[in-house]
């Protein structure tokens, strides 16, 4: 006998919508699949962007941590729309806006095979998956990688713009110990490995144009989703002015300097910059945050697109205040590590 999946109606006030969403699936996935938008980052329970607000039914909160959702907040009606799964039929609504003037893509689940695994930079892998199927996305978003026999997903940037929809490109950074990395990306997998993956998900995105020029900082991998930004901004003349920073420690970090070098020669409004910590030489020296305000003494009416280790973001939304950047105008992508975040 099959078990048959037990299945409550959710509706989502502000975006019109009622789904069937399954005992054992997240408000999110469910949402985002049927192209319901709630706002999200980082699907893992630890930023709080996509908190609902519970109106009637009841919810299992999952892992959700405490220091996301609070025993108030959860006691006041509130929920981890990653992370809640519902145990009745429920009305929801989200805390954050369901109608932000882009244009999203479903999230689906897809089939890859490896086509490219190299090392790029020290303890830094490309991953490049060519998937049986396109895959439309918006440049900044993320796919979760499943992955094999953990049932677990980790979150990975993709790199491409988003006019190559069949072959997409990841930066890896190796945790030590690490389920994904360690344990997968830098141990088992193989070119020719086929791999389960679910996108597109995140809003750290370019999508408009914009009249304002952009500083956009990466810190290690997060570089991905900046190269994937730089790439469909300059096909699309989406920025009039482009400055991007690579932090690293030292120069074994830094990847792909020849293609965005080449990049610069030939775009006039493109800059690349990477930066050093922990060595002199001929290019910028320091913390990259530091670099940045060097190099401007107002960043009053830019924007900024922010990639990396929270640490990292954290130090350059401080310093890009300082110059006088409005903080609507600085789009932030953490890298956050579930476990990390909740010891
Ligand atoms: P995990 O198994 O999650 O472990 C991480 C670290 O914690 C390891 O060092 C491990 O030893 C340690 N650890 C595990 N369990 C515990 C515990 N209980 N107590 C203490 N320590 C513990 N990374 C990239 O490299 N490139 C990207 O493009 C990228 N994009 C991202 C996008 C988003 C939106 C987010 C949220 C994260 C992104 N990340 C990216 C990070 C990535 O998703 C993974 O978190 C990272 O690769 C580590 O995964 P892992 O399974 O190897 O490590
Ligand atoms: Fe749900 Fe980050 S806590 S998307």
């Amino acid at each position: 006998m099959t078990a048959t999946r037990m299945c409550h109606r959710v509706e989502i006030t502000g975006a019109d919508a009622v789904l069937e969403v399954g005992e054992d699936q997240s408000i999110l996935d469910a949402a985002l699949r049927a192209n319901a938008w709630i706002p999200h980052s980082c699907t893992q329970g630890t930023c709080g962007t996509c908190k609902l607000k519970v109106l009637s039914g009841s919810v299992d909160h999952g892992d959700s941590p405490e220091y996301t959702l609070t025993a108030t907040e959860r006691a006041g009606g509130l929920a981890l729309a990653c992370m809640a799964k519902p145990c009745s039929d429920l009305v929801v609504e989200p805390t954050g806006a369901v109608d932000d003037g882009v244009p999203h893509h479903p999230l689906r689940d897809f089939v890859g095979e490896v086509i490219e695994l190299s090392d790029i930079a020290a303890g830094t892998r490309r991953l490049v998956v060519e998937l049986d199927e396109e895959m439309t996305f918006n440049a900044g978003q993320y796919c979760e990688l499943l992955v094999p026999g953990a049932a677990v997903g980790r979150q990975y940037s993709m790199a491409n713009p988003p006019s190559e929809r069949r072959c997409l490109e990841f930066h890896v950074k190796l945790s030590p110990g690490g389920l994904a990395t360690e344990g997968w990306i830098f141990g088992s997998l193989s070119v020719g490995d086929r791999i389960d993956l679910r996108g597109p998900l995140g809003q750290f995105h370019i999508v408009h144009p914009q009249s304002e020029p952009a500083i956009l900082v990466g810190g290690g991998t997060g570089l991905a989703p900046l190269k994937s930004i730089v790439r469909h901004a300059l096909d699309n003349d989406l920025v009039p002015e482009m400055f991007l920073y690579h932090g690293g420690r030292r120069q074994e970090d830094l990847y792909d300097v020849e293609f965005f070098t080449d990049l610069a020669a030939r775009h006039d409004h493109f800059h690349y910059r990477p930066a050093l910590s922990e060595e002199t030489w001929t290019g910028a020296t320091g913390l990259v945050t530091d670099v940045v305000l060097a190099d401007f003494s107002s960043c009053k009416g830019l924007s900024a697109f922010l990639c990396g280790p929270p640490a990292m973001i954290e130090a350059a939304v401080k310093s890009l205040k300082r110059r006088r950047m409005a903080p609507r105008r600085i789009f932030r992508e953490e890298f956050t590590v579930a476990a990390v975040a909740a010891r």
